[in-house]
């Protein structure tokens, strides 16, 4: 069955980016001169989905907004001579078809893409977080579908190598690997965060996955995991329990924007790939590294 359906949550606080997230969407702040969240919106059209579902909370409309026409703007952009501006700006509002679920307390990303349940039907879907961005000619979702579609529609987590030392910052798969996939590993279970001694791989997961709708039904079961929260962990393992979950090394470059060190190496990164930057950022690079080592 098609997947046509992402669900990207952005009801988090964004703590970790205060002062700037106290009246602002985190998934609003620009790398270069796109928000976040258009790159995951863009990582999703390209994977040929057809619908996102955001799970919002107070203070967010801005998001819906971005992905709206703004009739306004675009004819004082025609009216100013700038029509390839105005284009841009109708693309942008008629890009993809967007709808909106609230999640009215912020009990855990588990809860989070439970919140959608009513608006995916009986479809499998992708859920991608928006502050981890990967970069890759083939869209990180849409290899994802692919494996989907090889393995009978099963659900697949995305998956990258990770340091062993490091494997306390992620969430780790266990599994074997596919006899004629060595990419693609057959999951038997997710741990949180294990110490580099307790990780049966190191292989972490992101924030890409594809989940079939009986997702659901585990999200209604668990109980508060960690933190108090309502983990999608807890409930891909339930699911792994009963059925083929699949873990998927993908291909791409990920930087973890949510965090200040992966949003400067993005920005960093995305300007080097912007052939209109690049010689810009290498000379701002250059004088900093000039006036401030030693
Ligand atoms: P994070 O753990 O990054 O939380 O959530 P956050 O609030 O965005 O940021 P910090 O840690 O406070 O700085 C991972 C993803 O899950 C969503 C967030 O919006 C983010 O995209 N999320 C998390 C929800 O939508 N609802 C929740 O209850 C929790």
């Amino acid at each position: 069955m098609k997947i046509r359906t992402a669900v990207i949550p952005v009801a988090g606080k964004g703590t970790r980016f205060l002062p700037a997230t106290k009246q602002t969407p985190k998934e609003l702040i620009p790398i270069l001169k796109k928000p976040m969240i258009h790159y995951a919106v863009e990582e999703a059209v390209l994977s040929g989905i057809e619908q996102i579902v955001f799970v919002t909370s107070s203070g967010k409309t801005a998001i819906e907004d971005y992905f709206d026409r703004n009739l306004e703007l675009e004819s004082f952009l025609r009216n100013a001579g700038k029509s390839e501006l105005a284009d841009q700006m109708k693309e942008l509002g008629t890009m993809i078809e967007v709808t909106s679920v609230r999640q009215k307390e912020q009990l855990g990303l588990g809860h989070a893409i439970n919140c959608a349940k009513d608006l995916i039907k009986d479809e499998a879907f992708a859920v991608i977080l928006g502050d981890d961005l990967v970069l890759n000619t083939k869209p990180v979702t849409k290899q994802l579908i692919e494996v989907s579609e090889a393995n009978e529609g099963s659900s697949v987590i995305g998956v990258m190598e990770v340091p062993s030392e490091e494997t306390y910052r992620y969430g780790i798969i266990e599994g074997k690997p596919h006899d004629n996939d060595p990419k693609t590993y057959l999951m038997s279970k997710m741990i949180e965060k294990p110490k580099p001694e307790d990780a049966p791989t190191n292989l972490a997961t992101p924030g890409r996955y594809i989940l079939r709708q009986e997702i659901f039904k585990y999200l209604d079961q668990i109980p508060r995991g960690v933190g108090g929260e309502y983990q999608l962990t807890d409930a891909i393992n339930a699911m792994a329990a009963e059925m083929n979950v699949h873990a998927h090394i993908f291909e791409g470059d990920r930087f973890d924007t949510g965090s200040l060190e992966g949003y400067l190496n993005a920005t960093v990164e995305f300007a080097m790939r912007d052939p209109a930057i690049k010689e810009t950022m290498i000379k701002i690079c250059k004088e900093k590294l000039n006036a401030y080592s030693n």
